[in-house]
């Protein structure tokens, strides 16, 4: 496989599991050293045997704890990556959660939790990433960008979702914020970007198909009619951190098997 994020160091909040993991891997299978962190001390080993099996596939990898929603936790950690590794090329938002209830029972902390790592947590790490892209400058014989952000949203920054508010909200605001920051940095060379994920198969949404009639009752949202894979959402990942993709820029892609297509319309309404 050509190594398309050779020399490149990428960041990848959350990656201890689901999503996160799978987008490490496939980093790691392109080329670049990857930072896989994990939030607490529990998702400690987790986060060891993503790295183990990046290492065991030839690839190169740390693991690192840090809650994005702490914002020292957060300059902490992009300043020992920055004294390590030299600098950081490429940052996945990706770290992300839910807490679901219904609106009339949601509790504030259950709103102010999901807010602090999904969305509050994107702008700390992209803060930081931004500072040390632009300290930094250009390294033209690494990309043509001077970095990289590939913020993980998902289809319910479209999609509304009941019993969801706190997560929708978050995956809504995140929308708004890759574009602004998008617009904002694209003179810079900084390239920003969301994938939108329909149903990864995941621990996240674990009971949506852990029976055949959970399956089959998800199946009706999805036209491509299978569950997606957390390397469907790797390999987007690699796309948006490669130079393939350098006029790229403030996008939503959504990876969702047509999710997001008004399935419920396909037999006339
Ligand atoms: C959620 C999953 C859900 C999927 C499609 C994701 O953002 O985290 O729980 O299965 O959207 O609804």
């Amino acid at each position: 496989m050509e190594k398309k994020l050779k020399d490149q160091v990428a960041i990848v909040t959350g990656a201890s599991s689901g999503i996160g993991a799978g987008v490490a891997k496939k980093l790691a299978e392109a080329g670049a050293t990857v930072i896989v962190n994990h939030p607490v001390p529990s998702t400690q080993e987790a986060a060891d045997a993503v790295v183990a099996e990046i290492r065991a596939d030839g690839g190169q990898g740390i693991s690192y704890q840090c809650d994005v929603s702490k914002e020292e936790e957060v300059i902490r950690m992009f300043a020992d990556l920055a004294r390590q590794f030299g600098t950081v090329d490429i940052l996945v938002n990706n770290a992300g959660l839910q807490r679901d209830s219904p609106f009339n029972e949601m509790t504030l902390e259950q709103w102010n939790f999901v807010l602090g790592v999904n969305l509050t947590g994107q702008f700390l790490c992209a803060r930081e990433a931004i500072r040390e892209f632009l300290k930094r400058g250009p390294v033209p014989q690494r990309s043509s960008a001077l970095g990289k952000i590939i913020c993980m949203s998902s289809v319910h920054e479209v999609i509304p979702w009941a019993g969801h508010a706190n997560y929708a909200a978050s995956k809504g605001g995140i929308m708004l914020l890759m574009k602004s920051v998008a617009q904002e940095f694209a003179p810079k060379k900084i390239r920003v970007n969301s994938i939108c994920p329909g149903a990864i198969q995941t621990p996240i949404n674990r009971q949506a198909w852990d029976t055949p009639e959970a399956l089959q009752s998800l199946l009706t949202l999805i036209p491509y009619q299978r569950i997606g894979q957390p390397e469907d959402i790797g390999k987007a990942a690699v796309w948006l951190a490669s130079d393939d993709s350098d006029y790229i820029t403030g996008a939503s892609i959504f990876v969702d098997g047509g999710m997001t297509l008004y399935p419920g319309f396909s037999t006339n309404g």
